[in-house]
């Protein structure tokens, strides 16, 4: 089975670019399934439902989200009524809306897939160890396959989750900051495991927001509203590749 997971969606042009090009991507590769991160989708912050609409429509087959999910209110109730293609962290409070973790069926395998935050160099939130080992146990007998998005800043943190959870959940991959990382690889207990996907978004700005924006901010220490940046998009991704006894493959990819 394969399983390709995209980097953070950073605003509606990336949307329409996946519309374009994750179908012809899926067929070249044989993607079985894809898990995308959408919390940048909806100018940078948040997701609306209307575009979490439209990224289910491209070819993604389930979202997740980060530390922007709470920015745009009608995810609330899509997040309650589409409880099997999209999960918000798990370490946000139990009586958010939404649920930190779905087990979907992929050719008839039970597939855990769970969405953490981190908490370094981040708002503060819930556990994640805590919030991850909780679903584990949960959830025990009731999957084959197990996937996490761990929605992070700090690669040491990333790591160390990846570390801490070798061998009990198979695949890894963390998300945030939209730059992907060349450190794919099998952990000694078999988890696969990447630091970060990167994004879908445009590569004409800083991690998808718009240069001067952005300079206005980090230079002048002025308020400056974000916006996407303009320029060509790509979308960086990592195929993952379940083969029974052989074990599990990874694979780094640009589309
Ligand atoms: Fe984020």
């Amino acid at each position: 089975m394969n399983i390709l997971a995209i980097g953070d969606i950073v605003g509606v042009r990336a949307i329409e670019y996946l519309k374009q090009n994750l179908w012809k991507t899926r067929d070249k590769y044989k993607i079985d399934y894809v898990i995308a991160n959408g919390e940048n989708a909806s100018d940078i912050h948040g997701l609306s439902s209307k575009d979490a609409r439209d990224i289910l429509d491209s070819g993604v087959d389930f979202i997740t989200l980060g530390n922007h999910t709470w920015n745009k209110r009608d995810i609330y109730a899509f997040l309650d009524a589409n409880t099997e293609v999209i999960i918000r962290p798990a370490n946000y409070h139990g009586s958010a809306p939404g649920y930190g973790y779905a087990i979907v069926d992929v050719q008839g395998w039970r597939v855990l897939i769970m969405n953490a935050l981190g908490q370094v160099f981040m708002e503060p939130v819930g556990d994640p160890f805590d919030a991850i080992e909780y679903i584990l146990a949960r959830e025990e007998g009731n999957f084959d396959i197990s996937v996490l998005d761990i929605h992070a800043e700090a690669t040491s943190e990333k790591y160390a989750i990846a570390r801490a959870f070798d061998g009990k959940i198979d695949i890894i991959f963390g998300t945030h900051t939209h730059v992907p990382t060349a450190d794919e690889q099998i952990l000694p207990a078999g988890t696969a495991y990447v630091t970060d996907l990167g994004m879908t978004g445009p590569r004409n700005g800083v991690l998808g927001v718009d240069t001067e924006r952005t300079l206005t901010k980090m230079r002048m220490h002025m308020p400056s509203q974000f916006i996407v940046a303009d320029g060509e998009i790509r979308a960086d991704a990592v195929i993952f590749t379940l083969d029974g006894d052989k074990g599990t493959g990874i694979k780094r990819i640009t589309f």
